[in-house]
């Protein structure tokens, strides 16, 4: 197993599943099982953060090579506002909307694709390619421009029309195609194939989720360094959702935050015409079955196979957390709700969070006197044609 260490920090790769290590280079999913690769750290090392303006401020628990500058355009260190009056809506003690809104491209993908594209230019690939329900692209597409990398995008032809400019605008050479996000996965590999581009659709290969862990990182530090009960995300591939939880992981092993920390519940938000992880969650099961004819206007919420499906139940079943969906008028009246109460532009993906948690309270699974952080994960000014 290769490492790679500097002043801060010290990696390798294995498998989140089988624990089967596998060499930095070209590394994609697990050579064993399949199942996604992980990013390992080593454990007890203190917090350390550097002293930068950006999501590399977390760079001791990031995969950055000695002497190594990341790809960056600034993203992270978003807004974690308090919603009180959403808090008396919802029916919880204290609510926080992280709001993902601000990053560079309008989603917390630009996290990942920073990462992506760090490691991605460092192995010196000659382009590189993916299949997206739209922000991916978007943010991509940026952060290959910012890297000098060509980009090929395979997006559906329903995705919002501002994410496809955006696509278009940042140099990428997009396909419009017939189909969704797994039908774009198919079409991403033989182009990876046939080119030499490196895949950088969703947990096929391990850094996206490196960069989504800022999220945790940055909840944990705008708290002051401690953690909410629950973690309410608009769920489609996973990363965003198994990102957080891993950082929280590595923040206790590294002594970031005290041992014995509890991670928080996680709430797997999902619409009602794409919930293949709020379905396998409510039969028990550990993975998940591909959903049929997968249709909501919340576009990256259209995963209907995603690869990180064990992974998500996983993180669930350890964490006593739940998965639940929303229909699409709740998700309209919710994304309205947290707009207008806040001042936030919310996208629909932050409503049907906001939708789900209510409806968790309602239940009772949520309970009145908890702390909730709710991820609006994009804007909604790219879904406004
Ligand atoms: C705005 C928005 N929210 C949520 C998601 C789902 O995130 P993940 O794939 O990390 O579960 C996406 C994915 O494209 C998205 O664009």
């Amino acid at each position: 197993m290769t490492q790679h260490s500097d002043a801060q920090a010290s990696w390798s790769l294995s498998c989140s599943s089988c624990a089967t290590p596998s060499a930095l280079a070209g590394a994609s999913v697990c050579g064993s099982c399949g199942q996604p690769l992980f990013a390992r750290y080593a454990t007890g090392t203190g917090r350390v953060l550097a002293d930068r303006w950006d999501s590399w401020r977390y760079s001791a628990l990031m995969p950055l090579l000695a002497g190594e500058s990341p790809v960056t355009l600034g993203e992270g260190l978003t807004p974690m506002i308090e919603a009180p009056s959403l808090a008396k809506l919802v029916g919880v003690r204290r609510l926080w909307i992280k709001d993902e809104g601000q990053n560079p491209t309008a989603s917390f993908k630009a996290r990942g694709m920073s990462a992506a594209m760090t490691r991605a230019r460092g192995a010196g690939v000659p382009g590189v390619v993916v299949p997206t329900a739209g922000n991916a692209g978007a943010a991509l597409a940026a952060y290959g421009a910012a890297a000098g990398l060509p980009v090929q995008v395979f997006a559906p032809r329903t995705t919002p029309r501002p994410i496809l400019d955006t696509i278009e605008a940042m140099g990428a050479t997009l396909v419009r195609i017939d189909g969704h996000i797994g039908d774009a996965g198919k079409l991403a590999i033989a182009f990876a194939a046939e080119h030499g581009y490196f895949n950088v659709s969703t947990l096929r290969e391990p850094y996206r989720v490196e960069g989504m862990k800022t999220m945790g990182f940055e909840m944990a530090e705008q708290l002051g360094w401690r953690l909410p009960d629950a973690v309410v995300y608009p769920t489609g591939g996973g990363e965003g959702t198994i990102g957080i939880w891993k950082a929280i992981e590595e923040m206790v092993a590294s002594g970031w935050l005290p041992a014995g920390t509890v991670q928080p519940r996680y709430v797997v938000a999902q619409a009602d015409g794409c919930a293949p992880i709020a379905r396998a969650f409510a039969a028990g099961a550990e993975k998940a079955e591909p959903w049929v004819d997968p249709v909501t206007y919340a576009a990256g919420l259209r995963v209907p196979s995603p690869l990180g499906d064990r992974l998500l139940l996983r993180v669930l079943r350890e964490t006593n957390g739940i998965a639940a969906s929303a229909s699409e008028q709740a998700i309209a009246d919710w994304t309205k709700r947290l707009a207008t109460a806040t001042g936030i532009d919310a996208a629909p993906e932050g409503g049907c969070a906001l939708s789900v948690l209510c409806d968790a309270v309602t239940k009772g699974t949520i309970s009145n006197d908890a702390e909730v952080v709710v991820f609006n994960t994009g804007s909604g000014a790219s879904y406004r044609a």
